[in-house]
């Protein structure tokens, strides 16, 4: 689509009512607004009513900031709530999900009953390989059931997972390992990418040189092929699994009892171990999946095509589609393993009718062109979401006309890993939608757009995004560290919850979300610091310091521009150092994970400076951008940036 066109659009401020049929059928209905507004405390009490206990609550929210308590006196299980209690009520034969491989066509089919016993013998394996209350268990895997039914497992107990994406390295594994004090690790031998085998425990055995307390690890068999073997601490699945019982009697846990740990990118180079309780949690993430999926459970068949390893597949691949007993597709593979049709063909064998994913993919099969879509039968698709950065209007538009054949409501939905559930969103049936806007809070929650000062901004204008008031599913802290977790959401704006991303509030009054205003990249809904990526590359011998920005890119939202200087002898400063560019990516390929290379690595003898001594990145943004410099006075020598522009303009773009 050309500027023009898009521009267009913007200008003329399109907006889609709800269709018709929506309105009729809507999980969601105008007065829950209302509802939720009157009484914020007794809506999200009514919400948590979806979740069985053992013992109900008798208290809502006690709230002393930070630190909030949701349904504090009341007890349960979650792996109770998500499985046992469909088997219970007669719908143990329903579809949990269907599971379907990487690239060879392969699928599986579990019930919600068989998904019980996989669950109970997955338990039993983990009580008998010393797993306990209040342990911290690593998970590392594949999109492959067993990782589902390994947290599922572990929360049983009342373990918290820490689940590590198994795209990270062994150095970041290690690293979450030892902030959260695992003793245990569940991995498998491999995982597909695809087709081709490629391999996970090997990353395990060396994440582990530096893991002294980690004394079992247990491994699925995936890919098949030899692996490491440490014996007495190593041990098969299918060895200790499945000789197990299928029956295990659950304990019941106070509501916030410690549910998960997720590490995620601060402006830091150490990840934070966000940690999420369970009864809130679980409320708000069923209560969002109803009304913004308008989930019938008993014809849906939705797909969130999202890892495990993210806030995403924790919240919307397993508990909140399994507290409603949802049918849901689980996807192995990558977009394009065993085609690039391969997402459609999907859609079409399963009829999927909702579909959640993120902006970048879509932008990828975007690309990939409109006979993809347009050559399958594509029509038991209802409804489409998205998650994880903003939207561009033009890809927007094109999942609604291509994908959704002009008659799937978009959900926009924004959230974080800290806030555990979606926050702002439309609701379908009910919101008109605009391209690029996440629109309005969920009911029971409070944002509002902030200046610097921390007063609300009027329509029109933009600002900081805040939430006002508490709400189930946020964080319950930093693992470890509450005086970081005070500092870096709560002290910004008094009172209010502080998300790192900017905001407006357009004519309507409705919210568009902006993009983070800290030193956060976005790269492909993966967030990642500046200053984690900045670590790794001053970590390779010969980078003497570097700084790192994020660049708007076509595909991957954001791309990681790294600008270095060396530490080089005369002689070696003479030599072509375009091998060493490469070095460098896989160096941070390495340390973090493939995610985090640098799309482009600006060789520089300086980097811009305030006389301070502070590198000035907002400059070096819009070098990376091809801006113009704006004000470069209170630079210590302001021909370094002219000199970084030149160099910039001579640099080629690596791409993989
Ligand atoms: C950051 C949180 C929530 C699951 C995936 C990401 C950005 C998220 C949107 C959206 C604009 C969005 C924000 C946020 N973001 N959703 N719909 N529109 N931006 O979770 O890794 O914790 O990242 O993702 O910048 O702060 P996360």
């Amino acid at each position: 689509m050309t500027e023009a066109k898009l521009e267009a659009w913007l200008d003329e401020k399109r907006v889609f009512p709800p269709s018709e049929s929506f309105v009729a059928n809507a999980n969601a209905k105008p007065s829950i607004y209302d509802e939720a507004k009157a009484d914020p405390e007794a809506w999200w009490r009514k919400q948590a009513e979806r979740l069985v206990w053992d013992k109900k609550p008798t208290s809502t929210l006690e709230w002393d900031l930070p630190n909030a308590k949701w349904f504090s006196d009341g007890t349960l299980n979650a792996s109770v709530n998500c499985v046992d209690r469909h088997v219970a009520e007669g719908r143990g034969d329903k579809v949990a999900y269907y599971w379907v491989a990487d690239a060879d066509g392969e699928s599986r089919t579990i019930t919600y009953s068989e998904l019980q016993k996989l669950v109970a013998k997955t338990a039993n394996a983990l009580v008998e390989l010393g797993v306990k209350k209040g342990d911290r268990v690593a998970i590392y895997m594949p999109m492959i059931p067993e990782a589902v039914i390994a947290m599922l497992a572990v929360v049983r107990l009342g373990a918290a997972h820490s689940v590590v994406f198994g795209g990270f390295s062994a150095d970041a594994l290690s690293s979450r390992i030892l902030d959260s004090d695992c003793r245990f690790v569940i991995t498998a031998d491999g995982a597909f990418r695809r087709g081709a085998p490629s391999p996970l425990k090997s990353a395990v055995d060396e994440a582990l040189q530096s893991c002294p307390d980690v004394k079992t690890v247990l491994v699925v068999r995936r890919t098949g092929g030899d692996v490491h073997w440490v014996e007495g601490r190593d041990y098969w699945w299918h060895d200790v699994v499945d000789r197990q019982s299928d029956q295990h009697t659950p304990e019941f846990f106070p509501a916030e009892h410690t549910l998960f740990l997720m590490y995620t990118s601060g402006t830091t180079a150490k990840p934070k171990g966000i940690f999420h309780t369970t009864a809130g949690y679980l409320t708000q993430c069923a209560a969002t999946y109803h009304y913004i999926f308008d989930v019938k459970p008993e014809t849906d068949v939705l797909w969130t095509a999202a890892d495990i390893g993210w806030i995403t597949g924790h919240s919307y691949i397993v508990y909140g589609p399994l507290v409603l007993g949802a049918t849901q597709i689980m996807y192995e593979g990558l977009p394009d393993s065993g085609g690039r049709d391969r997402w459609w063909r999907i859609v079409e064998q399963f009829k999927a009718t909702v579909l959640y994913t993120a902006p970048t993919t879509i932008r990828t099969l975007m690309k990939w062109g409109d006979e993809l879509p347009k050559s399958h039968d594509l029509s038991s698709l209802r409804l489409l979401g998205t998650v994880g950065e903003p939207i561009n209007p033009e890809a927007w538009m094109w999942y609604r006309e291509n994908v959704g054949r002009n008659n799937c409501p978009i959900v926009d939905t924004w959230w974080q890993t800290e806030t555990g559930a979606i926050m702002i969103t439309p609701l379908p049936g009910i919101t008109a939608t605009k391209p690029g806007a996440a629109m309005t809070p969920f009911p029971g929650i409070s944002a509002d757009v902030v200046d610097n000062e921390g007063n609300s901004v009027g329509n029109g204008e933009g600002g900081y995004l805040v939430i006002t008031a508490p709400w189930p599913s946020m964080t319950r802290g930093i693992y470890g560290d509450p005086a970081r977790f005070k500092s870096t959401y709560w002290d910004r704006f008094p009172g209010m919850y502080f998300a790192g991303d900017g905001a407006k509030r357009d004519e309507d009054g409705d919210l568009w979300l902006l993009g983070r205003i800290d030193d956060v990249m976005n790269i492909s809904g993966h967030r990642l610091s500046t200053t984690e990526v900045e670590h790794a590359l001053v970590g390779h011998p010969a980078v003497a310091e570097a700084a790192v920005v994020g660049a708007t890119d076509d595909t991957t939202g954001q791309a990681i521009v790294a600008f270095v200087t060396l530490k080089l002898s005369a002689e070696d400063a003479t030599k072509d150092q375009s091998h060493l560019v490469e070095e460098l990516r896989q160096h941070v390929a390495r340390v973090i994970s493939p995610i985090a290379k640098p799309r482009q690595i600006i060789l520089t003898p300086d980097l811009p400076k305030t006389r301070s001594g502070k590198i000035m990145r907002r400059l070096l943004r819009d070098v990376a951008e091809n801006r113009s410099l704006g004000d470069v006075t209170t630079l210590m020598d302001p021909t370094v940036v002219n000199m970084i522009s030149g160099l910039m303009q001579n640099e080629g773009t690596s791409e993989d």
